[in-house]
């Protein structure tokens, strides 16, 4: 397959897993249990051969994980299974020219007979999912069911569904199908307001606003205009933060929630360069090239600054300078050096989720637990084994100092070992790790690292975790310009109102508690961050 679509397919794999990470908005949180895992907690896991026979004897309340009951293809062969509910359940697949056939692909219809309930009042919760999908239904009837499917997300997913899979078997891809724990009802009733944060639409992006006003109590004070200004590139230099916020569209729905898991008010980050002859540059990790793949890249600052105002997503972007004595310290070759050496290099989604994986308690907002991270990481383990071992699998193992174990092995290894799971996640990433595909690094660490490598936390640098940091913690360190009056004269800084320069959009940008915390050996490695205030420990 070719490599940009691999890259397609990891991004919506991590989009996807937001999704899910998502679906513990709503839940009430009398049903979020805080338990360490026990053998019978990953029983589903394991291969459905060994796990089943247990889990039934068990009968255990708190069995909240999904299982994989089967896949659904498009030959004619229908895939059965026993479910919680119904016990004789059979389903089967067949594409369809397309209801809101805009895109050409065309669609598809699952048909699924619920049958032999053993009891009246009964039912069964179901997950559909494909790498570029997620979708629920539940049944309390016995009768045929229908799940439309109106149009493919892209002709990748189409691919994906007609694809043939030849090693020693020939298998189809198909719809993954999850049993649900009945309990997840209300979960997933709450993708209902997460939804809409992906709609590329005025409402799509009040979604966005009411979501982030909601949960991080944040303002969206309109500004006046000029809602761009001008930069002169002589008054920016090497080291300069550049701090993204997008409010629109899939990106906009994808940084809302990030920005509400890890408390930051900014979604995406970028860096200014300047070369010898005095040129402006940009460099940022998870940048989108043609080919639709997300890399590492250095950019003019023009063609940069072109792309922000044609993207569809209405970023918001905040210049937040470095202070003089920084920026007198900031070794330029050393960051032109590192910025070169990362140049093409993918982003960084080994380590993303464990940047604000902390502390076991109170890293998730209720009732997002390690339950749930386990629950996706498990489904999307069947849907795309090659990108779960890349994501998650060889961050686990390197935990665990183990080498291609597989999510069952990697949980049979930490039991033997008596730690739990949710101990296996918290332990902190190590910036020398260096997985399959190279050095990769999220937007923010492709920063960080650069100000390592350029003298930035000097004489501390080497207890410094880049990967620790979340975008918040980035722009809360006290690194940046401290006087107002020193701001550039284009600087739009709201008559003085904010602390740093925002050169793009129709909102005030708010970075609460921005340049505050002095830069402190093994910093970040041990904070939680849970919502609304996202309080911060000293020194954690
Ligand atoms: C699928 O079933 C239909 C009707 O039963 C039959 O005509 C067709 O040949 C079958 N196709 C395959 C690929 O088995
Ligand atoms: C800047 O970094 C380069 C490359 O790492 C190094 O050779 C040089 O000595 C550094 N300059 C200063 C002033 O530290
Ligand atoms: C801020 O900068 C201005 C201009 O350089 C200077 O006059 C003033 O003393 C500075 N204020 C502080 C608090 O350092």
């Amino acid at each position: 397959m070719a490599s940009s679509s691999m890259t397609l397919f990891r991004r919506h794999t991590w989009l996807g897993f937001l999704f899910f990470l998502a679906l513990g908005t709503g839940l009430d949180s009398g049903h979020a249990l805080k338990v360490p895992f026990r053998v019978k907690d990953v029983l589903p896991v394991l291969p459905r051969q060994v796990s089943w026979p247990v889990l039934n004897t068990i009968h255990s309340a708190v069995d909240l994980l999904p299982s994989f009951v089967g896949s659904v293809s498009p030959n004619n062969a229908s895939t059965k299974w026993k479910g919680a509910c119904f016990y004789g359940n059979e389903a089967r697949f067949e594409f369809t020219s397309g209801k809101t056939d805009e895109k050409g692909l065309g669609g598809g219809i699952i048909y699924l007979t619920t049958g032999e309930a053993h009891s009246w009042t009964c039912m069964d919760l179901y997950v559909f999912a494909t790498p570029y999908r997620v979708t629920w239904d539940y049944y309390f009837s016995s009768r045929e069911h229908t799940l439309e499917i109106a149009s493919w997300e892209e002709p990748a997913e189409l691919e994906y569904m007609t694809f043939l899979v030849t090693m020693d078997q020939v298998k189809q891809h198909g719809i993954s199908v999850f049993l649900m724990p009945s309990g997840m009802l209300g979960t997933l009733l709450s993708l209902l307001d997460v939804l809409p944060l992906f709609s590329n639409t005025a409402w799509g992006q009040s979604a966005n606003i009411a979501f982030l006003e909601k949960h991080m109590g944040a303002s969206f004070k309109k500004r006046p205009q000029p809602w761009r200004s001008i930069i002169n590139p002589e008054d920016v230099h090497s080291g300069d933060f550049l701090a993204i916020s997008k409010i629109r569209g899939r990106w906009g729905g994808f940084e809302t929630l990030e920005k509400w898991v890890t408390g930051a008010f900014a979604g995406h980050t970028a860096v200014c360069l300047k070369d010898e002859m005095g040129n402006l540059w940009v460099g940022e990790s998870g940048h989108e090239n043609d080919k639709g793949e997300e890399i590492i890249v250095i950019i003019p600052w023009d063609e940069w600054w072109e792309l922000s105002l044609k993207d569809n997503s209405n970023p918001h972007i905040a210049l937040l300078p470095l202070h003089p004595d920084l920026r007198v310290k900031f070794n330029a070759t050393a960051a032109w050096a590192y910025a070169r050496n990362m140049a093409g290099k993918p982003y960084g989604y080994h380590n993303m989720i464990f940047s604000w994986i902390d502390t076991m308690d109170e890293n998730y907002p209720p009732p997002l637990d390690a339950h749930l991270v386990l629950s996706v990481m498990f489904m999307w383990t069947r849907l795309q084994p090659a990108y779960a071992a890349n994501m998650w699998n060889e961050a686990l193992n390197k935990r665990l100092g183990t080498d291609g174990l597989d999510l069952p092995g990697i949980l049979a290894e930490s039991e033997r070992r008596g730690i739990s799971f949710d101990q296996l996640l918290i332990i902190p990433e190590q910036d020398e790790w260096v997985y399959s595909d190279g050095k990769s690094t999220t937007c923010v660490a492709f920063i960080l690292e650069m100000y390592k490598e350029a003298g930035i936390f000097y004489p501390i640098s080497s207890s410094i975790q880049v990967t620790e940091f979340t975008i918040r913690d980035a722009y809360m360190l006290k690194i940046f310009e401290n006087n107002r009056t020193r701001l550039p004269s284009w600087c739009s800084n709201a008559d003085g109102e904010l602390p740093f320069c925002q050169i793009l959009g129709e909102y005030q940008m708010e970075l609460p508690q921005y340049n505050t915390i002095e830069p402190y050996a093994n910093m970040n490695e041990n904070c939680p961050s849970l919502p609304p205030t996202y309080e911060r420990p000293v020194r954690c």
